[in-house]
C-alpha cells in the first residue's frame, strides 16, 4: 500500500477538462494538481502519453442476485475484480426486498454480501417488491443508510412487478426524502400475453425472448413512469434504455423541463437483434430485459448520449453461464436466466466504438462513464471527478495500446463474453481505488475486502 502517490505527466480527462498535469495523493485522496510537482512520493507513475480519468462508475450490477431459479455467477469478489479490470472503481449494486419482509433486511443481506469480499467501494440501490406505509416509513431510513434510489419495476408479473398505485405512492414518497426512483420500464402484462402465445405456438428459441417484448412496450412503460413522475413531482432514472421508442419519451420529456434520466447499456450501442440468431441455442447468451434491439437503434443511442438525452452507461453486469444457467431455458425461452455480462468491457468499448470513432468526445466518456453517475447517485464530487480532495480513484488508460477481449482472459465467472473476439483500441494499464494500485500491468494487486461501503447523499 502507498500512502502517497505521484502520476506524472498524465493527459488528466475529467467531464470538463483535458491538460497534461500531475496528481498527488496522500491518504487515499488527491491532495494536489500541478505541473511538474516538486514532491516526493512513496510511487512515482509516469503516464506521459497516458490518459488518467476518474475510475468508471457503473451504477447497475446485480452481483451474487438470485434471480429465473439460479444466481447470477460473480459474487461481489469476482464481479468486483472484472470491474476494477475495465476500469471501473466503483460499482452501485442492487438489495432485493423480500415480499413481506423489510428494507432492512434486504439492505443487510447484501451488505453481508459485499462485506469482505468487494474489491473496490459499492454502494446500494434497493429493489422493491410492493409498497405499503410501513416500507414507505423504512424508506426514509434507508436514506439515512445512504440507500438513496429505489429500483421499481413495470415488468417480470408475479415477480418483481408493482401495480401503478404503488409505484405512484412510492414516487411521492421519494420526494419526501429526496431518493430517486429508478425503473424498469417495460409493460409486463403485454409481454406476459405475447410470451404464453409463443409458447402455445410452440416458439422455444431465445430469439422469441426479443420477438415477444417490444420496443413499443418499452415506449409504453416509459412514458406511464414520465407521466407518474411528474404527477408525482418527482425526478425520475430509467435504467437500462434499449428502444428509439423510448428514447424519444425521455427527450420529450427533458424538452419539457421535466427532472427525467436515462441510462443505456453497451450492449445496446454494440449489439443487436442478429446476435439471437446465432446458431443452435447460441442466442441465449443475450436473453436480457430490455431485449437487443434492430441495429438502426444504436445510432439513436449514440445520438442520446451526445446530446445529453442520455446522460450514463451503466452495465447492467448480471452474468449466468452458457453451460448451466442458461441452459433452464433450453426448451422454453421464457426460463432463459436474464443477463449477461460487462461489467468489464464497459469503458473499453465506450472508448473503442464511442470516442475512436467521434460518436462522443473524450470528456463526454469521462462524463457517461463516471462523472455524471456520481451526480445523479449522490457520490459527487467523492468521486466521479478528478479534484482536490476527491477519492484518488483513477485509471491511467493508454490509448495507444490495444485489448483483446475474451472468455478465456475476462475476469468474470461467465463462461462466455458477449464481445468475444473483438479487440478495442486502448488499454486499461493501471488502476487506483482511493490511492492503492488494484490493477497493474494486467495483475491485480488489490485485496478482497478492500473496498468501503458507500453512503450516497440523497437530493437536496
Ligand atoms: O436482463 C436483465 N436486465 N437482468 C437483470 C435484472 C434487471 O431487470 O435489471
Ligand atoms: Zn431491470
Ligand atoms: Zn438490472
Amino acid at each position: 500500500m502507498n500512502r502517497t502517490l505521484l502520476i506524472k505527466d498524465g493527459t488528466i480527462v475529467t467531464a470538463v477538462d483535458t491538460y497534461v498535469g500531475d496528481i498527488f495523493v496522500e491518504n487515499e485522496r488527491i491532495s494536489m494538481i500541478g505541473t511538474d510537482l516538486q514532491v516526493k512520493a512513496d510511487r512515482t507513475i509516469d503516464a506521459k502519453g497516458k490518459y488518467v480519468i476518474p475510475g468508471g462508475i457503473d451504477v447497475h450490477t446485480h452481483m451474487d442476485m438470485p434471480f429465473g431459479g439460479t444466481y447470477s455467477v460473480d459474487d461481489f469478489e469476482t464481479g468486483t475484480k472484472a470491474a476494477a479490470f475495465g476500469g471501473t472503481t466503483t460499482i452501485v449494486d442492487f438489495a432485493i426486498q423480500e415480499r413481506g419482509s423489510s428494507l432492512r433486511k434486504a439492505w443487510e443481506t447484501w451488505m453481508g454480501k459485499a462485506e469482505g469480499k468487494a474489491t473496490i467501494d459499492y454502494g446500494f440501490h434497493m429493489i422493491m417488491r410492493e409498497y405499503n406505509d410501513s416500507l414507505g416509513r423504512e424508506m426514509g431510513d434507508m436514506v439515512k443508510e445512504g440507500v438513496t434510489s429505489f429500483k421499481l419495476f413495470m415488468a417480470y408479473p408475479g415477480v418483481f412487478m408493482l401495480d401503478d398505485a404503488s409505484i405512484f405512492r412510492a414516487m411521492q414518497r421519494s420526494g419526501e426524502i429526496g431518493a430517486t426512483i429508478s425503473m424498469h420500464a417495460e409493460n409486463g402484462g403485454v409481454i406476459d400475453v405475447l410470451t404464453q402465445q409463443a409458447i402455445a405456438k410452440g416458439h422455444k428459441a431465445p430469439k422469441w425472448h426479443a420477438l415477444t417484448r417490444p420496443a413499443r412496450a418499452e415506449a409504453e412503460a416509459t412514458y406511464r413512469a414520465i407521466c407518474m413522475a411528474e404527477i408525482a413531482d418527482v425526478p425520475v432514472y430509467i435504467v437500462h434504455l434499449s428502444a428509439a421508442e423510448a428514447l424519444e419519451k425521455v427527450a420529450e420529456a427533458r424538452d419539457r423541463g421535466l427532472p427525467v434520466h436515462a441510462e443505456t447499456c453497451p450492449q445496446y450501442l454494440f449489439l443487436s437483434y442478429e446476435n439471437y440468431e446465432e446458431p443452435g441455442f447460441g442466442g441465449a447468451k443475450y436473453v436480457m430485459s430490455p431485449p437487443l434491439r434492430a441495429k438502426h437503434t444504436q445510432k439513436d443511442l449514440w445520438r442520446g448520449l451526445r446530446n445529453n438525452d442520455l446522460q450514463v452507461v451503466s452495465t447492467d453486469h448480471c452474468p449466468f453461464c452458457m453451460k448451466t444457467d442458461k441452459q433452464l431455458g433450453k426448451d422454453d425461452f421464457s426460463k432463459i436466466p436474464n443477463g449477461a455480462p460487462g461489467v468489464e468491457t464497459r469503458m473499453s468499448l465506450l472508448f473503442d466504438g464511442g470516442v475512436v470513432p467521434g460518436n462522443i468526445s473524450l470528456n463526454r466518456w469521462v462524463e457517461i462513464a463516471s462523472t455524471a453517475p456520481a451526480k445523479i447517485f449522490g457520490m459527487f464530487p467523492r468521486k466521479g471527478t478528478i479534484a482536490p480532495g476527491s477519492d484518488a480513484d483513477l485509471v491511467v488508460f493508454d490509448p495507444n495500446q490495444s485489448t483483446h477481449w475474451s472468455a478465456a482472459t475476462h475476469h468474470s465467472r461467465a463462461d462466455y463474453n458477449p464481445y468475444e473476439g473483438r479487440t478495442t483500441k486502448g488499454m486499461t494499464e493501471i488502476v487506483i481505488s482511493r490511492g492503492n494500485i488494484i490493477v497493474e500491468g494486467g495483475k491485480f494487486t488489490g485485496r478482497a475486502g478492500a473496498g468501503k461501503y458507500l453512503r450516497r447523499s440523497p437530493r437536496s
